[in-house]
């Protein structure tokens, strides 16, 4: 049975840093709908086209969208023996939808674990990110520093700055994540599936407790 582990936290608390680990320890693959949605937009597709307004102001891209996405990332012959989800969901109806799609592909979401980091906390972080062009490998100035600045430890690709990650947009998603997505700590919380971790530790520790957390479940 495939396995499905789903990273949720607010934007900048390290799902996707912490994802690539999962992933490597795991050997499942890293789904990010954040990196899938800036793939399309770098190649002009139509999806991309119509999700860029919505990334640009921090907004969430329409679920139908993401859902249909979401789905055909899922059904492709990687993910056979499961993913790390990071990203998605991010609305109860596309919680959902995740268990419909899961549940059709043979499997069910195994675990959620929940990085808890406080606002101001999330602010420098993601004002300080820097990110590679290839592969979506995420580094910080001050807490992850590349050995080489401006360049990828793991592809030597370009890094760069998200176009989303400047301070009045920060503050817009930060809202978004709230309102719309922080009610699936209740709805995971109701389905025992969620195991928090205090995301405020370094990157090590949080790790750590991330592998303890996912253990627990048969994996
Ligand atoms: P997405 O790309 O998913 O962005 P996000 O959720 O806002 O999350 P981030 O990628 O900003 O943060 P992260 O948690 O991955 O943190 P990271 O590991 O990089 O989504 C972008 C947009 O796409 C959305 O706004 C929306 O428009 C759209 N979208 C995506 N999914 C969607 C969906 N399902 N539905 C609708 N729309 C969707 O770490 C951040 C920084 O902190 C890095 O510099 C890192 O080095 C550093 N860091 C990490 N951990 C630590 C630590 N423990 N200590 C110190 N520094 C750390
Ligand atoms: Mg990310």
């Amino acid at each position: 049975m495939p396995s499905y582990i789903v990273l949720l936290g607010p934007p900048g608390a390290g799902k996707g840093t912490q994802a690539k680990i999962l992933a490597d320890t795991f050997g499942l693959v890293h789904v990010s709908s954040g990196d899938i949605f800036r793939e399309n937009l770098k190649a002009q597709t139509e999806l991309g086209k119509r999700a860029q307004n919505f990334m640009n102001r921090g907004e969430l891209v329409p679920d139908d969208l993401t859902i249909a996405m979401i789905r055909e990332r899922l059904s492709r012959p990687d993910c056979k023996l499961g993913a790390i989800l990071d990203g998605f969901p991010r609305t109860p109806a596309q919680a959902d939808a995740l268990a419909v799609m899961l549940g059709e592909l043979g499997g069910k979401v195994d675990v959620v674990p929940y990085i808890a980091v406080p606002a101001p906390v999330l602010i420098e972080r993601l004002s300080g990110r820097w990110t590679c062009r290839a592969s979506g490998h995420v580094f910080h100035e001050k807490y992850n520093p590349p050995k080489i600045a401006g360049k990828c430890d793991f592809d030597q690709s370009e890094l760069y700055q998200r176009d989303d990650d400047k301070s009045e947009t920060v503050a817009r998603r930060i809202q978004v994540y709230t309102d719309q997505t922080a009610p699936l700590i209740e709805y995971y919380q109701k389905r025992n599936l969620l195991a928090e971790v205090d995301g405020t530790q370094g990157i090590e520790v949080v790790g750590q407790q991330l592998l303890k957390a996912v253990k627990k479940y048969a994996l």
